[in-house]
C-alpha cells in the first residue's frame, strides 16, 4: 500500500492490519543464538547504514535468532543482563516482531517469541510501502510498569534511550549478517497501538525494518 493511501487511511482511522494467510502457532521457538564469529565490530561501524529497499523473503529461524538475542537478549545469566543498557536495569522496552503470521513479542528469558495478536500488522509498522512486505518489522515499546523507580518526569525519554541502543545493536548485526535495517518514527501511532492491542501502561517508541536486502538469495 503506497504512503498516500496510509495517510489518507490513517486520518479516517481505517488503517487496519490484514489476517494472516496461515495460523501460526501460539509460541514460536528458536535455535539458540550463535555468541560468536561475525565481523570485527570496526568493520560492522564501517558498514552500518540505513537501507529501504529489502526482498520479501523469510529470515532463516537461526538468522531470526541471532537478530533478537543482539537487540536485546541475555548476555549475562546468572544477573539476567540484556546486551542493550536500560537506566537503573529497568529492562522496560519490550520488543515486539511483526511477521507475515502474526505479532510476537520477544520473551529474552526464554529466548523465544510468543503470539500477541494473530493478525499481520506488518503495514501499520510505519506510513513507508516497503514495511508492508519486508519480511519482518520491529516494534520497540516502553512498558512503564516496569519504571517505578525512575522519577515519572524521565521514563520516556530513558526508554527511548534505551530503544536506540537496542536499535544500534540490530543495526550493527545487520552490518555484519548482510541484512539490511532502518530504524523508524514515522508511523500511525494511534493506528498501530490499537493494531497491537496494547494496555494502557505500554508506549510505542520506535519500529525497525529487517531484511534481506532486494535481489538478495535467502539468509
Ligand atoms: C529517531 C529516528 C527516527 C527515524 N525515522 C525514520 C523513518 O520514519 N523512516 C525512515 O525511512 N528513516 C528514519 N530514520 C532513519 C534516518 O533517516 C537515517 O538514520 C538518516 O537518514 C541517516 O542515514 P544512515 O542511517 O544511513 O546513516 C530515523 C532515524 C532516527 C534516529
Amino acid at each position: 500500500m503506497n504512503t498516500l493511501t496510509k495517510l489518507a487511511l490513517g486520518l479516517m482511522g481505517q488503517l487496519k492490519p490484514l489476517q494472516p494467510a496461515v495460523d501460526a502457532a501460539a509460541t514460536l521457538t528458536l535455535p539458540a543464538p550463535r555468541r560468536s564469529g561475525g565481523m570485527p565490530l570496526m568493520q560492522a561501524l564501517l558498514h552500518r547504514e540505513s537501507q529501504r529497499e529489502f526482498a520479501p523473503k523469510a529470515l532463516r529461524k537461526q538468522m531470526l535468532s541471532d537478530l533478537l538475542w543482539a537487540a536485546g537478549g541475555i548476555n549475562r545469566p546468572e544477573l539476567g543482563g540484556r546486551t542493550a543498557p536500560s537506566a537503573m536495569n529497568a529492562q522496560e522496552v519490550q520488543l515486539y516482531v511483526a511477521l507475515p503470521q502474526g505479532l510476537f513479542r520477544y520473551e529474552p528469558k526464554a529466548h523465544r517469541l510468543e503470539m500477541a495478536a494473530a493478525m499481520d500488522v506488518r503495514r501499520v509498522t510505519g506510513y513507508q510501502d516497503f514495511v508492508d512486505s519486508a519480511p519482518l518489522d520491529l516494534v520497540y515499546v516502553a512498558d512503564h510498569a516496569q519504571m517505578k523507580l525512575v522519577p515519572a518526569a524521565q521514563r520516556e525519554g530513558f526508554a527511548f534511550a534505551a530503544a536506540g541502543a537496542m536499535a544500534q545493536n540490530v543495526y550493527l548485526f545487520c552490518a555484519s549478517a548482510g541484512l539490511a535495517t532502518v530504524i523508524r518514527a514515522w508511523f500511525d501511532r494511534h493506528a498501530l497501538a490499537q493494531a497491537m492491542g496494547l494496555g494502557p501502561d505500554q508506549q510505542l517508541l520506535l519500529a525497525q525494518t529487517v531484511g534481506l536486502p532486494k535481489g538478495d538469495a535467502p539468509a
